[in-house]
């Protein structure tokens, strides 16, 4: 009989990816996908805990499924992604709602450990990971099928997601990441450029690859023997690969860590123009004493050496970052230097959080936490930088034309469609026409900090 799950996902892309191969697996086991809760029979719930305020989320949602299932005991439920690893049993133990706990690391057991709730009535688990060097066993139902994975709400069927390594490596002091998602493996690359042709085949116009740290792509294939090192490295081989794919008209790729970011990816944007003209490199802080202090390997000036790469291989480059304010011991002249970088850089947009201690990091420990009222004002200065940043950008815009990818339509008002420039912002166009799917010059007429607005200049040729 036909079952019906209902998937929220939490977090990064990477969950994103993660709820897509869970949700092709489920439909394995004859389950559908539903929007509806009311009719669901199976929640999954594809956790986040990089913050604590994600893992809050999280555990209020699962207090509000405790209440549901009281009147519908029928009902299971399935806690998969970082904060399943990182609380394992502990969380079963404190929400006995939970039926099925599956780490990052184990979602081929999914429908093992579902199939093992439902005969034996009680809660199934797998946390963990392969151990590196071990053959990646993900995304393998797929390659062995060679069908395409569904996408979770069909809004975006234009822009895909492919996981090329997993893990990191990296242990920077504030992160919770390489305790859920375990060290750097690495797919194969020719897994990665037949997924990616399936997709393109399957529709799909812009492709993003994904990692933790995508730069460190292969290297562990390359110590194990698998891989060739190649002049410019694993990764920007891969990129060179990818790129061809027959159809495909964008490749994307993050997250980028600027400690193994190289010249050569650098210079990949100037050589193929479906690399885009943007980029997301994550910096965290514009001081050298807190960069040393997060483990994060790169000085400002390195970081600021990474930049000049980019923009000197293409002039308009757009980058966006990462940001925390507030680590501990941060001073105000320290956060000062941060506000003096974003400035610099003059990022098209930027993800600010505040700190948010992790049980087990380093951070964590240190001496030195700050109040919550410091680093909300610190946040609102930095947020209101960024702001006019963005709406300069957004002034200059106007009159431009500019390719866009059109990646979705407006559910709430049809007719409205939304694509991204190469520059990756955001723009918003009406059209008689259906545009999802199609690259098409588009005239810039104005816009806010989140969207430009523009018209289609289909008769305007693009130089
Ligand atoms: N791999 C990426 C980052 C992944 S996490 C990189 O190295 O850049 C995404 C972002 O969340 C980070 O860039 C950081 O800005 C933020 N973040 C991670 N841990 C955090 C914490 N404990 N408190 C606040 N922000 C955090
Ligand atoms: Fe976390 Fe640092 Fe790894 Fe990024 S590089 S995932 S911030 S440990
Ligand atoms: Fe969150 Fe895990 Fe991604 S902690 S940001 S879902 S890797």
């Amino acid at each position: 009989m036909t079952r019906k799950v209902h998937v929220e996902t939490w977090g990064c892309q990477m969950n994103v990816a993660d709820s897509e191969k869970m949700l092709s697996l489920l439909q394995g086991m004859d389950y559908v996908l539903t929007e509806d809760e009311k009719e669901a029979d199976l929640f999954l719930l594809n956790t986040c805990h990089i913050r604590e305020k994600a893992k809050h989320k999280v555990i209020s949602r699962l207090g509000m499924l405790r209440e549901m299932k009281k009147q519908r005991p029928g009902v299971q439920i399935a806690v998969t992604g970082c904060v399943a690893q990182a609380e394992g049993a502990k969380l079963l133990k404190e929400a006995p709602q939970i039926d099925v706990l599956v780490g990052p690391g184990k979602i081929d057991e999914l429908p093992a450990l579902i199939q093992k709730s439902t005969v034996e009535g009680t809660a199934a688990m797998a946390t963990g990971f392969n151990k590196p060097g071990d053959e990646l066993k993900r995304g393998h139902h797929d390659h062995n099928t060679g069908t395409v994975p569904p996408t979770l709400t069909g809004k975006n069927e234009v822009t895909r997601f492919v996981n090329i390594i997993q893990g990191c490596n990296n242990f920077c002091t504030f992160c919770i990441v390489p305790f859920t998602r375990g060290r750097e493996i690495s797919r194969q690359p020719g897994e990665i450029l037949a997924e990616t042709r399936r997709l393109v085949e399957g529709g799909a116009r812009e492709v993003m690859l994904l990692g933790q740290n995508v730069n460190s792509y292969g290297l562990d294939l390359v110590e194990k023997g698998d891989l060739a090192a190649g002049n410019d490295g694993p990764f920007v081989e891969l990129l060179r690969q990818v790129a061809n794919t027959p159809g495909l008209q964008r490749l994307r790729f993050t997250t980028s860590n600027p400690h193994d970011f190289t010249r050569p990816l650098a210079q990949l944007f100037a050589d193929d123009p479906r690399m885009g003209r943007y980029m997301h490199l994550p910096v965290q802080s514009g001081n050298d004493r807190v960069l040393e202090v997060m483990r994060r390997k790169v000085t400002v000036e390195e970081y600021r050496e990474r930049i000049r790469w980019l923009r000197d291989a293409v002039p308009d480059m757009a980058i966006s970052t990462d940001l925390i304010v507030g680590f501990p011991g941060e001073t105000d002249a320290e956060f000062e230097d941060t506000l003096k970088l974003v400035e610099e850089v003059q990022y098209s947009f930027i993800y600010a959080f505040k700190y948010s201690p992790r049980k087990g990091t380093a951070a964590a420990r240190m001496p030195g936490q700050l109040p919550e009222a410091v680093m909300d004002e610190r946040l609102a200065r930095l947020n209101a930088l960024q702001d006019s940043i963005t709406m300069r950008q957004t002034e200059a815009e106007c009159g431009a034309v500019r390719e866009v990818l059109f990646l979705y339509e407006s559910k709430k008002s049809p007719g409205v469609f939304y694509g991204r420039t190469e520059h990756f912002r955001l723009v918003r166009v009406e059209s008689s026409r259906p545009l999802v799917g199609e690259c098409l010059p588009v005239l810039i007429t104005g816009g806010n900090k989140t969207a430009l607005v523009g018209e289609l200049a289909d008769r305007i040729t693009l130089h």
